[in-house]
Order: structure tokens, then C-alpha cells, then sequence
């Protein structure tokens, strides 16, 4: 089919405007509003899964790596997680009971194909999170996990990567529920709060004026950083691959608590720095980290929601973001930081559908 990009300017500006729709499809796959079950599909029963491990490239990597949190902490189920193309070569002893959930886009990626294969051959359940539900890897794998994103065209993964977090979040609910580690009624307020993603994705989209105003400033850095705390961290990975991406300036991702282990040495008037800061459980020890980059002279964006506006530390720029339940900030979160590195790119005149040097689907090892 034809995709247009009727009144955008550019695919990835579309695309992370299809967010809530993309969402609310993929969601809706997986949760039932009515009985406020989350369900895995038939062939895949949690009670029966000791151990996932999971396989996968660029932004769907970090999609794997959010839902690890929730696998944990939520259904107890230990998560190993690799970039494919480490995974084989790491020859990690095999356990009964794992399960290899392989998460693409495409279904086509060689080394996560590859990663696919290698779990099949030594006998694992095989499940794959994918977008193109007629690829390789959904043919391949026991279990199909689609997201319904729609197509994607722009290289720079948004939609898709926002739909793989919102399938593996309800999927951990199923696998919390399975394992007996969640009882009825708190499955059910936990898919309610993940059924509010798409309507806080589309609250976060109100964010385009303030996020379009930095692109200036941010647009002269050569160096950004970008940190958080527990699932925060995993998100300022993407953050700082979506900037890399599309407007070619050097960022890199970080734990807030190891900030002061290197990247603070970076710190200077030059390097912007973008706090991930959602006032969770975590909030005060990501504030007390923004004030030491700031003792350094660093500019800070610090992304945040009213309640963590209140409590921000004094000559920060904020964005307030709305605010959430734990569950669905890694969504909501992710709309900021999107729109973040497009109007960077955008400011830099770069070519935002076709970065240089990337391809949308990696076929070679
Ligand atoms: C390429 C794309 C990325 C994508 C990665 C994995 O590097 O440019 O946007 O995240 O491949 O692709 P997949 O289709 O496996 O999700």
C-alpha cells in the first residue's frame, strides 16, 4: 500500500504522530478493557517460562531493554538481553525453560534472524515481536507477537519502537498474572493504566512548541548527554541514538547514578545535558545528580511532569510532561525525546526519513 505523508513535512514527523493510534491497536491486541485481562496469545503460557531471553538491534534493543523492568519487577521472571549481533557469539549456556523473544520492526534483521534461529537449534521457544507480521522472523518464530503499527518509513525507528514498549509492557502483565504474582484486581488497574498510553502519548504530543523552541541551541552541540534513572536509563539510550541518527551530533545514554564514573568529566557550558525525570520513586536521586552537572556549568533540559516541576532544581529549561503512572512513562517519555532530535535534525537541515550511512533494514551481518 502507498503510504503518504499527507500534511507532514517529513515520515518521522507523521509517524510519531500515528503514536496513539499505533498504540492503542497494538495495546488492544493484548488487553481486554472489558475483563481487564492482559493475555498472551494461545501457544504462549507464562507459568511455564523460568527465563526470557531477549535478542535484538538498534531501537528495538532498547525497546527489549524497558521491558526487561517490567518482566522483573513485575512478573519475577528473571530477563537476559543482548544486541544480536554479541548474542551468538557469547555462546550463553542453554536452559530449559527459557523463552527467546527476538523484537524487529522489519522481521528481517540478519543478526536477529540469526539470534532466532541459533535458540531454535538449540530446542528454546522462539516468540517475536514484529511489525511486518509476513516476515522471516514472524514465520520462523513459535510464537508471533505482532505490533500494529502500520507501516514505517522514515529510518529512524518512533512508532515502531513505542508500539514493541506498549506490547512487551502488556505482555509482562500477562506473564505477572500467569505466575501468580499479580492478583485480578491489580491486573486489572494495571491494564487500565496501560489502556491511558495512547491519550497520554497524545497529551505528550502537545509538547511540539516548547521541544521545537530548544532546537536551536541544541542544534550547535557537538556533544549531548542523556540520563535517567531505572527504566529512565534505558530511554535516554534511545533518546541519544534518535539524536545521533538524524542530526549527526554525538550523544551518548547514561544511568544518572553513574554519571560522576566518567561522563561527568564531559561536562562543560558547551554539552547539553537532558534529564529523563518522571517524579517516580527515583526522583530525588536523579535531582541531586542534575545538581552536580549543573555545579559544572551544563545547560540542562529537564524533562520532568508538574508534580517534578515543583521539586526541579533551580535554572533548569523544563518540560513538563504529563504526568503518569510508572507503567507508562517509558510512552510517554519517548514523544519528547522523538520530537527532540526531529527538530534538531530538522534545524540542521538534515535529511530526517534518510539519515546518511543508515539503512531502515540492516539484511547483512
Ligand atoms: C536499523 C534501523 C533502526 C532499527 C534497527 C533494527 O538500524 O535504522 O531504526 O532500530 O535497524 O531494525 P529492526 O527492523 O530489526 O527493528
Amino acid at each position: 500500500a502507498l503510504v503518504e505523508k499527507g500534511n507532514y513535512r517529513h515520515f518521522m514527523e507523521k509517524e510519531i504522530h500515528d503514536q496513539p493510534g499505533a498504540c492503542q491497536h497494538t495495546l488492544s491486541a493484548y488487553l481486554d478493557p472489558v475483563s481487564g485481562r492482559a493475555r498472551a496469545p494461545d501457544g504462549l503460557d507464562f507459568s511455564r517460562v523460568d527465563r526470557i531471553q531477549i535478542v535484538a538491534c538498534g531501537t528495538a534493543y532498547y525497546a527489549g531493554l524497558i521491558s526487561r523492568y517490567l518482566f522483573e519487577s513485575l512478573a519475577r521472571i528473571p530477563v537476559d538481553i543482548d544486541v544480536a549481533s554479541e548474542f551468538r557469539y557469547r555462546a550463553p549456556p542453554v536452559r530449559e525453560g527459557t523463552l527467546c523473544i527476538v523484537v524487529s520492526q522489519s522481521g528481517e534483521t540478519a543478526d536477529t534472524l540469526a539470534a532466532l534461529r541459533w535458540c531454535r537449534e538449540q530446542g528454546l521457544s522462539t516468540a517475536a515481536v514484529v511489525n511486518v507480521h509476513t516476515s522471516t522472523m514472524a514465520r520462523e518464530a513459535d510464537i508471533l507477537l505482532p505490533t500494529h503499527a502500520g507501516p514505517e518509513i522514515g529510518v529512524a525507528s518512533t512508532k515502531a519502537f513505542t508500539s514493541q514498549v506498549a506490547a512487551l509492557s502488556a505482555l509482562a502483565v500477562a506473564a505477572a498474572s500467569a505466575k501468580g504474582r499479580i492478583d485480578a484486581a491489580e491486573e486489572a488497574r494495571l491494564t487500565r493504566l496501560l489502556l491511558e498510553a495512547p491519550r497520554l502519548i497524545s497529551a505528550a504530543l502537545a509538547l511540539e512548541e516548547p521541544i521545537r523552541a530548544l532546537a536551536p541551541e541544541l542544534a550547535k552541540a557537538r556533544d549531548v548527554l542523556y540520563f535517567g534513572r531505572g527504566v529512565m536509563s534505558a530511554l535516554a539510550l534511545e533518546g541519544a541514538l534518535k539524536l545521533k541518527e538524524i542530526s549527526y551530533i554525538h550523544a551518548e545514554g547514561y544511568p544518572a547514578g553513574e554519571l560522576k564514573h566518567g561522563p561527568i568529566a564531559l561536562i562543560d557550558e558547551a554539552t547539553p545535558v537532558i534529564v529523563l525525570a518522571p517524579s517516580d520513586a527515583l526522583f530525588e536521586k536523579t535531582v541531586s545528580n542534575t545538581a552536580e552537572v549543573m555545579a559544572r556549568g551544563g545547560p540542562v533540559i529537564f524533562i520532568t511532569d508538574e508534580e517534578g516541576a515543583r521539586r526541579a532544581p533551580a535554572g533548569v529549561r523544563l518540560i513538563v510532561a504529563p504526568g503518569c503512572d510508572d507503567i507508562v512513562a517509558p510512552l510517554v517519555y519517548a514523544v519528547p525525546i522523538q520530537m527532540l532530535a526531529y527538530y534538531v535534525a530538522v534545524q540542521k537541515g538534515a535529511d530526517v526519513d534518510q539519515p546518511r550511512n543508515l539503512a531502515k533494514s540492516v539484511t547483512v551481518e
